[in-house]
């Protein structure tokens, strides 16, 4: 094996993406996906690799050391890109300390066990998942830059704008060898429901109430969750050292256009007469601190290493609505017990 890669976070959204990526383009990279089974986290994201032989699972959380160690021995972990976290901004108003535990003593508690585990620190990369989120809110204008200071305004985001700072402070302090990258929101298949997309799509295919918080003005920049993976991958395979990317795909959207062109979009898909599903339209009580607007200015990414979306938002959007119409039985699953029947049949 070339090379042997720990990607935390495997089972969940952008990590089931990622990881499919690294199995399918990789044969000769031996991949981990390392993954607590949070509600976030779904084997189902992955039935079509599994048996894949450079693929394997392993349940632990990352707030286990010698779990971890365990792990590390066994595989002989070369690499780590790191995904697992909490990642709803709405639950870390609810419960902040779910977020410090896993985003920030989950991050320091992986950290520690790789510079430990890699004495000869220079052939190893530590590789860091994270979010616009961490620059805070955008009022005047303007994009986030790798260089824009931290300001991170709700708990998710100060978690990771923490995991973050840490992996740096790793790179100064041990001489580990670290990348991060924050990404602007994404889109696309395996997405658990509670986010925007596909909670519009699920509620517009049954009939019920679309939230919008607030009066549906806040603006985020939306990328397809494969282009973001294919970024990862750029990133992992020719990023400098200790250097920082924003990843993006300028492709603003207020909220309320958003959902608007879902009805649209499925209006048509479900033989609906147009403005059907608009109805359901219902704005409710605004998030708590909510931030106004993310944009990303992804001009580093293209420059220096060539990375740029594969998709229109026209076209991603379009697939994304087919995928969740296609894949009715994920979504039951994975908002139901039938996950923990397929979880105990296979891996119980
Ligand atoms: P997700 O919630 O869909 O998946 C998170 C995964 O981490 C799940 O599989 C979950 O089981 C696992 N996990 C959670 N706690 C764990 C723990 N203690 N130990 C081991 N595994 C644990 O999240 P996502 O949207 O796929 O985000 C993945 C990463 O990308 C996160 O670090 C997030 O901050 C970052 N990110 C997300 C977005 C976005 O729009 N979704 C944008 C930029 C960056
Ligand atoms: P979300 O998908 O939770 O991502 P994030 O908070 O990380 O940007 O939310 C995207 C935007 O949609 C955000 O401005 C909050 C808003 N939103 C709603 O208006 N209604 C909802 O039900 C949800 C989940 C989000």
């Amino acid at each position: 094996m070339k090379k042997s890669i720990l990607i935390t976070g495997g089972a969940g959204f952008i990590g089931s993406h990622v990881v499919r990526l690294f199995v399918t383009k990789y044969p000769e990279y031996r991949i981990i996906n390392l993954d607590s089974l949070t509600y976030a986290g779904n084997l189902l994201n992955l039935t079509d690799i599994e048996e894949a032989e450079n693929y394997h699972f392993s349940k632990v959380d990352i707030q286990n050391e010698s779990a971890l160690e365990k792990v590390f021995n066994q595989f002989q972990i070369t690499d780590v890109i790191h995904l697992a976290a909490e990642s709803h901004v709405d639950r870390s108003i609810t419960d902040p300390l779910a977020f410090v535990n896993t985003n920030v003593i989950g991050t320091v508690n992986l950290l520690n066990v790789a510079k430990n585990f890699w004495p000869d620190k220079e052939k190893h990369l530590f590789y860091h998942i994270s979010t616009d989120e961490v620059y805070g809110s955008l009022h005047d204008g303007g994009f986030f830059l790798e260089s824009t200071p931290y300001d991170p305004q709700s708990p998710y985001s100060a978690s990771k704008a923490s995991s973050d700072h840490f992996v740096r402070a790793y790179a100064n302090t041990y001489k580990l060898r670290t990348v991060i990258s924050n990404c602007s929101n994404n889109y696309g298949p395996n997405q658990f429901p509670e986010k925007l997309i596909p909670l519009c799509i699920h509620n517009i295919k049954n009939n019920r109430p679309l939230p919008i918080y607030g009066k549906g003005e806040n603006v985020r920049d939306w990328l397809f969750v494969i282009d973001h993976a294919r970024a990862i991958d750029d990133i992992f395979h020719t990023g400098k050292d200790n250097e920082t990317y924003n990843i993006g795909g300028f492709n603003e959207w207020k909220n309320i256009d958003i959902v608007r062109l879902l009805c649209e979009i499925m209006d048509k898909k479900l033989g609906r007469s147009p403005g059907t599903s608009a109805e359901l339209i219902t704005f409710v009580k605004d998030r708590a601190g909510h931030d106004l607007r993310y944009a990303i200015d992804a001009s580093k990414i293209k420059t220096e290493l060539g990375w740029e979306p594969s998709l229109t938002f026209e076209i991603g959007i379009e697939k994304t609505v087919d995928w969740y119409l296609e894949n009715e039985a994920w979504l039951t699953g994975v908002t139901s017990g039938d996950y923990q029947k397929y979880y105990d049949k296979h891996y119980g």
